[in-house]
């Protein structure tokens, strides 16, 4: 927390650009470079490298950045911005323009080596030393940890001893790693000691990368600029709150990292546990990164599993089915995956946040691959009214209130209210009121990609779980992965459905049910 308070403060010096009094000043990066690790990998072909192209064609990039790639193969630099620019071209957002790529690709640097080889650091230290002279990155350095978990000790070590993780004076070293922060509580803490004793925790940049979507920093915006939802976001009006992440996906060419790790880790430690901190903290005195991460901290130290684990939690593993009029495997025959594979691919949680506003109302997290179609959303879903004056029958298509951040694809919200029916009687049916992103605003919105590799280069933490947050998040969901280990198999469902029959049982038992998105 203390390292926090400083990294806020360092961030509105390091950035004079951000003028509080001048919205329209865009937010530049100042001189610097990127070292990527991992650079032959999928994440860092599909996202990262055309988040950057995205960047510098925004113009928020500086014109003298580098990026560095670092790998195995026996590339040169024209190699490397070969890959880079196929990557660009296919999976950048912003259009192809000639001028900017050739200005950014004049700064790709491909350094070949393995992460225990220490000649391979020193050359990188010598890469980066000649950039700085060529291209005035001014000593500043983030390194992009794209790699497994079990490969940060060892990159972190390098970076230690090749004297690049400390530079000197008021030049600056950042570390950005990339998920899963561990595979449970224990390994979570080991990893984080590791990484603190090399970069100051100030340096370290965990990115989650569903913070940096705008449908999620919008629920910022959506509880605390205005006055209508705060009266009725809480227990008094609330019922309950489903947070979805579904995908249509299935896991065919991703054993390597899947296979052993499954949905909960995956998905809920990270990306739902901070939807839930978002959507159930309280307001901060500020948007500064101390006072967002305080409220995120004490919402997730309320935060807790509601038991008999055995019926408030499913897992599930996906089988053979149909997804989009096409005939699809189970998870068991993808291949690399275990042919007696236990990893879930489908895991539901329901949770309780002890606190004035929330005692009470069940926050049930779900998310899965091969469900039905691809959404993520967060519905608050209300009590009902507590008299109806209306004919018993003309209630019948009346369900309960909800809101709804629809998070993607379709970007927006929704309020489902009941209505009148059109004719002689005083019939009452859902109806739905829609905010779309796609009708409302002009501007695409960015990456979560481009904002995130953007506050690193700006010094802007604010988006970027810490420590406390990823140690208690693995703290709510540890005795979930105990309690699933120790039951064996996950229960099969067919691919294109939504989720194994526990799940249903998992809300029927209080008389509930998941919306149907
Ligand atoms: C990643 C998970 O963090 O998020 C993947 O590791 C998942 O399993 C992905 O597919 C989904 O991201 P998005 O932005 O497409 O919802």
């Amino acid at each position: 927390m203390t390292g926090s308070a400083t990294r806020g403060a360092a961030a509105t010096w390091l950035n004079p650009l951000r003028d509080k009094r001048d919205k329209r000043l865009p937010r530049i990066a100042g001189p610097c470079g990127v070292v990527i690790f991992g650079v032959t990998g999928d994440l860092a072909r599909r996202k990262l490298m055309p988040a950057i192209y995205d960047l510098a064609n925004r113009g928020l990039l500086p014109p003298t950045f580098a990026l560095v790639g670092f790998a195995r193969r026996d590339w040169a630099d024209r190699d490397f911005a070969e890959v880079v620019e196929s990557a660009v071209r296919q999976h950048a957002r912003t259009p192809f323009r000639q001028s900017v790529w050739d200005r950014l690709a004049a700064g790709f640097r491909f350094v070949q080596g393995t992460f225990d080889d220490d000649a391979a650091f020193a050359r990188l230290a010598q890469t980066l030393a000649a950039l700085d002279a060529e291209r005035g990155t001014g000593g500043n350095h983030a390194f992009y940890l794209s790699v497994p978990p079990d490969a940060f000790p060892v990159v972190c070590r390098q970076l230690h001893a090749s004297g690049l993780a400390r530079p000197q004076g008021d030049r600056w070293s950042r570390v950005v790693i990339e998920k899963p922060f561990g595979h449970d509580l224990a390994s979570a803490r080991e990893l984080n000691t590791v990484l603190n004793s090399v970069f100051p925790e100030e340096s370290v940049f965990r990115i989650d990368h569903y913070l940096g979507k705008e449908t999620v920093q919008n629920i910022l915006a959506l509880r605390f600029a205005n006055q209508l939802f705060d009266p009725i976001w809480n227990a008094h009006y609330v019922d309950h709150v489903q947070i979805t992440m579904a995908e249509d996906i299935g896991l065919g060419g991703r054993a390597g990292y899947y296979d052993g790790i499954g949905a909960a880790r995956d998905v809920i430690q990270n990306h739902l546990l901070q939807l839930l901190a978002l959507t159930a903290m309280e307001e901060p005195v500020s948007f500064s990164p101390a006072e967002l991460q305080a409220e995120k901290i004490k919402v997730l130290s309320a935060t807790r599993l509601a038991l008999p684990l055995s019926e408030t939690t499913s897992r599930g593993q996906y089988a053979g089915g149909w997804q989009g009029g096409e005939q699809v495997v189970g998870l068991l025959e993808e291949d690399g995956f275990a042919a007696d594979s236990t990893t879930e691919t489908y895991a539901a949680i329901t949770l309780e946040v002890d606190t004035r506003r929330w005692a009470g109302v069940p926050f049930y997290l779900r998310s899965g691959k091969r469900l039905g179609r691809r959404v993520t959303e967060i519905a608050l879903v209300f009590k009902r009214a507590p008299h109806l004056p209306f004919d018993a029958t003309m209630t019948d298509e009346l369900g309960k209130n909800a809101l709804v951040i629809r998070v993607q694809p379709d970007e927006g919200i929704t309020l489902r209210f009941g209505s009148k029916v059109p004719g002689h009687l005083m019939e009452v049916r859902d109806v739905n009121m829609d905010f779309s992103y796609g009708s409302a605003f002009s501007e695409d919105s960015p990456e979560a990609y481009e904002r995130l590799i953007l506050d690193v280069l700006l010094g802007e933490p604010s988006l970027f779980p810490v420590n406390d947050e990823v140690e208690l998040s693995w703290q709510i969901l540890d005795p979930v992965l105990d309690n699933w280990a120790a039951r064996g198999k996950p229960e099969p469902y067919p691919a294109g459905t939504w989720g194994p029959p526990s799940s249903f049982a998992m809300l029927a038992r209080t008389g509930r049910e998941w919306r149907r998105p």
